[in-house]
């Protein structure tokens, strides 16, 4: 190294330095899309404390940094599962049915903001809300017309749905059930991450402990139940729309993680038991290289924080499985059709950090739902990287980068001295309580919207290479006399109902409320006879309160 030591230093004094002085570069400093210094040249020199079977080894080995599977895509392609929803349960069902005939391989539900906060759509808290932001789901039957003509043993699903999970796995439970498919075969995910909820996403409903217990009865339950079924997605996603920077994102989804982890073992659960099927989610930001580093750091840290931290014995305990959403923060109303350009770079990092399972953004989602053709070009993007690239036949192809190599082990490095940090003031829902994360957030938020308004971080279309006037494209519109129809469905299922069996399932869910016993089982029994979520859902406000946020 030391002769490579003196090659360096002199091609920086007779080579790069003379070049610099002469030409000058295009920027004062160089920096990632987190503002960590990027450096002229990355070389051997680098990567020389790096010990590639310790820290990165090959795929499928511990610590999994080069990919969870040792054959990765050459076996199998990454889910292309695209979220949707909107509207009404049959809607979205077509819409669907639509991208699964166009090549989709795994569905993901986006549910409206009353479903999300557990109210009816008959409520007065879902006036204006009912529909728009995802599909208004208040009983069974809206569950059975959402997966009509959809067979439950041949897809896997994701809910993107946390504070009354429980509720909408119970309802896609009882769908199977009426589809004739066993427990056992039903693969999907529920997002089920209430912590990022009060950090960043704002969907939460009760306070932390009793959510908390929540998630940790559908672990429990799961385990027991559902053994293909992904119990959680541990979202940095939301954490990075907010505006946090890669490292915090990485940072406190993992901070999440052993959380999580820590109230299942508090339950007494055995950490083998459940880890196999927790699942991660992440952003896919624009800062290619970084990006591809953060997805790597991602598995290597997780794999040592399970087995060093929580002694993990099975290979799938220290294996971070994960989804990947493109950043909707990047897409730009100004000039839409660039978003195309964006939403296949982040895509492409994705793929080359190994995702499990990839969202692609519309382009036009800055202006509103994506129209049926934006959201075919989406899937479209990720069948070309799959299928034109050449990206997806050969297993980490960045691996020995001399950047992307010291980019993931700085990276990794740096997550850890948030997780000392956050070790220190108590763990993650403490930190939370503290307001720690989110201030930690809010700056980077503020520090990237002054790069951005004062032109120092390019956004083509925004603060450069502008254009005066633009004609807005089609937009998916609502339809409006959507809550009326919803609102008087929900009346009929009410009055065809026997209240008495009614009460008696509320009485029930009430009882293992307070007497701490798995809400699971009497929320099954409930969705059943088509008891509602705002129905479950107010008993578990009565008995669990209501969280408060404060200003931070
Ligand atoms: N070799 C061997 N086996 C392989 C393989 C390979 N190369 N590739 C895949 N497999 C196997 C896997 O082991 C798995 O089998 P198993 O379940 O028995 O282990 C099966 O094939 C399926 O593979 P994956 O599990 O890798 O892929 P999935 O797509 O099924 O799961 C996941 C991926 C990340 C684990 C899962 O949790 C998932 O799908 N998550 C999606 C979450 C999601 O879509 N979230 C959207 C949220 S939208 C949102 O919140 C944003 C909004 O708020 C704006």
């Amino acid at each position: 190294m030391a002769d490579l030591e003196k090659g360096y230093q002199e091609w920086k004094e007779n080579k790069l330095d003379k070049t610099v002085n002469n030409y000058g570069e295009r920027k004062d400093q160089f920096s990632t899309g987190s503002n960590r210094p990027v450096k002229a040249l990355y070389s051997p020199l680098d990567v020389e404390d790096i010990d590639y079977l310790e820290e990165i080894n090959f795929p499928g080995q511990f610590p999994y940094t080069r990919g969870v599977y040792p054959t990765m895509y050459r076996s199998r392609l990454w889910t292309m599962r695209q979220y949707a929803g909107f509207g009404t349960a049959k809607e979205t069902n077509e819409r669907f049915r639509y991208l699964l005939d166009h090549g989709q391989t795994g569905l993901s539900v986006a549910f409206d903001l009353p479903t999300q906060i557990g109210y009816d759509s008959d409520h007065e808290m879902s006036k204006g809300e009912v529909g728009r932001v995802g599909v208004a789901i208040d009983t069974l039957a809206d569950m059975e017309t959402l997966f009509d003509q959809i067979p439950l043993d041949k897809v896997s699903t994701s809910m993107t749905i946390n504070a009354p999970a429980s509720v909408l796995l119970a309802m896609y439970i009882a769908v199977a059930e009426k589809q004739g498919v066993e427990k056992e075969k039903l693969s999907g995910t529920i997002q089920n991450d209430i912590l990022k909820e009060y950090i960043a996403r704002g969907t939460y409903i009760f306070p932390p402990e009793p959510s908390l217990r929540l998630i940790t009865d559908i672990f429990d339950y799961c385990s027991k139940e559902l053994p293909s079924w992904n119990t959680i997605s541990i979202s940095g996603y939301h954490i990075r729309e907010a505006g946090s920077d890669a490292v915090q994102e990485l940072a406190f989804t993992i901070a999440d993680g052993i959380e999580y982890v820590e109230s299942a073992l508090s339950i007494g659960m055995d950490v083998d038991s459940f880890a196999p099927r927790l699942s991660f989610f992440f952003n896919g930001q624009m800062d290619f290289l970084e990006e591809v580093a953060k997805f790597r750091a991602a598995r290597r840290l997780w794999a040592e924080i399970m087995k060093d931290r929580f002694g993990a014995e099975k290979a799938k305990s220290c294996m971070l499985r994960f989804h990947t959403q493109t950043a909707g923060a990047a897409l730009t109303a100004q000039q839409p059709q660039n978003n195309i350009v964006r939403v296949a770079i982040q895509a492409l990092a994705a793929v080359l950090g190994g995702t499990q399972s990839l969202h692609t953004n519309s382009f036009d989602e800055a202006l509103g739902l994506p129209t049926e053709e934006a959201a075919k070009i989406a899937l479209r993007t990720q069948q070309i990287i799959a299928e034109e690239s050449g990206v997806a036949d050969t297993i980490d192809p960045l691996a020995g980068s001399y950047y992307i190599e010291s980019m993931t082990d700085k990276l990794v490095e740096e997550a850890r001295e948030y997780l000392d940090e956050i070790e220190e003031l108590g763990g993650m829902a403490e930190a939370i309580k503290a307001g720690y994360v989110q201030r930690e957030i809010q700056e980077s938020a503020y520090q990237e919207q002054k790069a951005v308004e004062s032109g120092e971080k390019a956004v083509i279309g925004v603060n450069k290479h502008k254009e005066d006037s633009e004609e807005i494209g089609d937009i998916l519109k609502v339809d409006p006399n959507l809550e009326k129809d919803q609102c008087q469905q929900l009346s009929e299922i009410r009055a065809d109902r026997d209240s008495d069996i009614t009460e008696k399932h509320l009485e029930d869910i009430r009882n293992a409320a307070i007497n701490d016993k798995n809400l699971m089982y009497p929320i099954l029994d409930a969705v059943r006879d088509y008891v509602s979520i705002g129905e479950i859902c107010g008993v578990l406000r009565e008995e669990f309160g209501e969280y408060e946020a404060k200003i931070f």
